[in-house]
C-alpha cells in the first residue's frame, strides 16, 4: 500500500515511470532508513508521542526487517515505490498498531535526505580506507624499486632524472591527500536533516531534533527547516568531486602505466594475469585493465555534472527531480570503489625494468644539472650557464 494512497484510481504506467529505479537503488538506503526511523522512534518517545512499549516494539521490529533484508528474505518492489514505504509497510504487517505510529513528525522528504547522508558517511570512509591501502602499495612499488631510474617528462620530452620511486611516491602521496578529501567531503553530510519534515517542520508537535542528532551520530541538526531540502544534492556533489580528483589520480596513474609499457617505452612489464590478448594478433599483451581505469575514471566527473544539473534553477522546496540524483551519486562511488579494486590489485604486480628505464637516462636528462654545475663550480650566473649548455647541446644536433 502506497503512503499516500486515499482510494482513488492511480495509472499503472505512471507509477512505474516515477519509480524508475528508485526501488532498486533503494536496497542500498535499507540500513540507513532502518536506523534512522529507530532514532526518530526514540526521539518521538523522549517527547511524549509514543510510549515505552511502542518504541521497544517499533525498534525491535525495525531490527528484525533489517535483519531479514540483509539475509535477502525480503526486496524493495516497484508497487512499494522506495525503501521508506517498504520498510514502513512491513513494520505495521509484523507489530500492528505501533507501527502506524512511527511516521509523526516526519516525511519522506527528511528520511531520504537523512538515509542518503548517513549512506554518504560510510561510503566516503571506506573509500579514503581503500585509497589508502592503493597510497602504502605505490609507496611499497617504491621501496622495492628504490634504486631504479626514470626519466622525468614534461610536455611527454625528457627533461631530467628521475626515478621510480620519485614517480611512485607522487602518486601515492596524491592518493593520500584524495582520501583526506574525501574524510573532508563529508562536512555537508555532517548536518541532520530529520524531523524537517517535508521541509516546513512538524508544525506544532514539541520534538527535539537534537535527539536524532546525537542519536545518528551528526555533527549538527540542520536549521531552518527550510534549508534541508535546499541542500539536497550538496552533500551529493561534494562526495563526488571528491571521488571525482581521487578517479582522476588513478587515471593518470593508469596512463602512466599504459604508456611506459609499451614497446617503445618498456619501462614496466605488465604480468600476464592483468594483461589481455588479442583476437587476431597472436604475439599481443594488451593492457585493457589500465586502458578501462583510465576511460572510467571520468565516470564521477559525468555524474557531478548530472547532479548539478539536476538542482541548479530549482525553486525551493521538495521536488521529485531530486530523485534523480541517487543514480549519479551511487554509480558514481561504486565506479570509484572500482578503480581503487582494480588498482590494488594490480599495483603489487607492476615491475619495472631496470635494463630499459637505464639506457633511456641520456645526457640530455642532465643538462639542468650540468648549468648548475658551471654555476655552483664556476660562479657562472645562471643565465649565461644555460646558454653554454644549450649551445652544447645545439651542436650535438640535439
Ligand atoms: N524516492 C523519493 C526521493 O528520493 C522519496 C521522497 C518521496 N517524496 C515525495 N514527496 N514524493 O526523493
Amino acid at each position: 500500500m502506497r503512503l499516500w494512497d486515499k482510494g482513488e484510481p492511480t495509472d499503472d504506467l505512471i507509477l512505474r515511470f516515477c519509480v524508475g529505479d528508485d526501488y532498486l537503488l533503494d536496497a542500498a538506503l535499507v540500513p540507513y532508513d532502518i536506523r534512522a526511523s529507530i532514532a526518530h522512534a526514540r526521539m518521538l518517545h523522549e517527547c511524549g508521542y509514543l510510549t515505552a512499549e511502542d518504541e521497544h516494539a517499533i525498534r525491535d521490529g525495525l531490527s528484525k526487517i533489517g535483519e531479514s533484508f540483509a539475509n535477502g528474505e525480503w526486496q524493495i518492489t516497484p508497487a512499494d515505490e522506495d525503501c521508506h514505504t517498504a520498510i514502513e509497510n512491513r513494520l505495521v504487517e509484523q507489530i500492528g498498531e505501533a507501527g502506524k505510529r512511527v511516521h509523526l513528525g516526519r516525511s519522506r522528504n527528511d528520511q531520504v535526505l537523512t538515509a542518503v547522508r548517513l549512506w554518504i558517511r560510510d561510503a566516503l570512509d571506506f573509500l579514503a580506507k581503500d585509497t589508502e591501502s592503493v597510497a602504502s602499495l605505490l609507496d611499497e612499488l617504491a621501496s622495492r624499486s628504490a634504486d631504479i631510474p626514470l626519466p622525468g617528462y614534461t610536455h611527454q620530452q625528457r627533461a631530467m632524472p628521475s626515478s621510480v620511486a620519485l614517480w611512485a611516491r607522487g602518486f601515492a602521496s596524491e592518493l593520500q591527500d584524495d582520501a583526506d578529501g574525501l574524510r573532508l567531503a563529508k562536512r555537508r553530510a555532517q548536518k541532520n536533516p530529520l524531523g524537517s519534515a517535508a521541509g516546513y517542520g512538524p508544525a506544532q508537535l514539541a520534538l527535539n531534533r537534537d535527539i536524532t542528532t546525537k542519536e545518528l551520530g551528526f555533527e549538527e541538526t540542520q536549521m531552518p527547516v527550510t534549508a534541508a531540502q535546499l541542500s539536497r544534492g550538496k552533500a551529493e556533489a561534494e562526495a563526488v568531486f571528491a571521488a571525482s580528483l581521487l578517479a582522476q589520480d588513478l587515471g593518470r596513474l593508469a596512463s602512466d602505466l599504459c604508456l611506459f609499457s609499451t614497446a617503445e617505452f618498456g619501462f614496466v612489464r605488465l604480468p600476464s594475469a592483468f594483461t589481455t590478448g588479442s583476437s587476431i594478433m597472436p604475439q599481443k599483451r594488451n593492457p585493457d585493465v589500465f586502458e578501462l581505469v583510465r576511460a572510467k575514471s571520468v565516470v564521477p566527473q559525468t555524474d557531478l555534472q548530472a547532479i548539478l544539473a539536476i538542482t541548479s534553477k530549482m525553486t525551493s522546496g521538495y521536488h521529485r527531480d531530486l530523485q534523480e540524483i541517487k543514480r549519479p551519486l551511487m554509480n558514481a562511488i561504486a565506479v570509484t570503489r572500482d578503480l581503487v579494486t582494480v588498482m590494488a590489485r594490480a599495483i603489487p604486480g607492476i615491475e619495472f625494468d631496470r635494463t630499459r628505464a637505464t639506457e633511456a637516462m641520456d645526457d640530455s636528462l642532465f643538462a639542468t644539472q650540468r648549468a648548475y654545475q658551471l654555476v655552483v663550480e664556476r660562479g657562472m650566473s645562471f643565465r649565461d650557464a644555460y646558454r653554454m649548455v644549450a649551445e652544447e647541446f645545439r651542436d650535438r644536433g640535439r
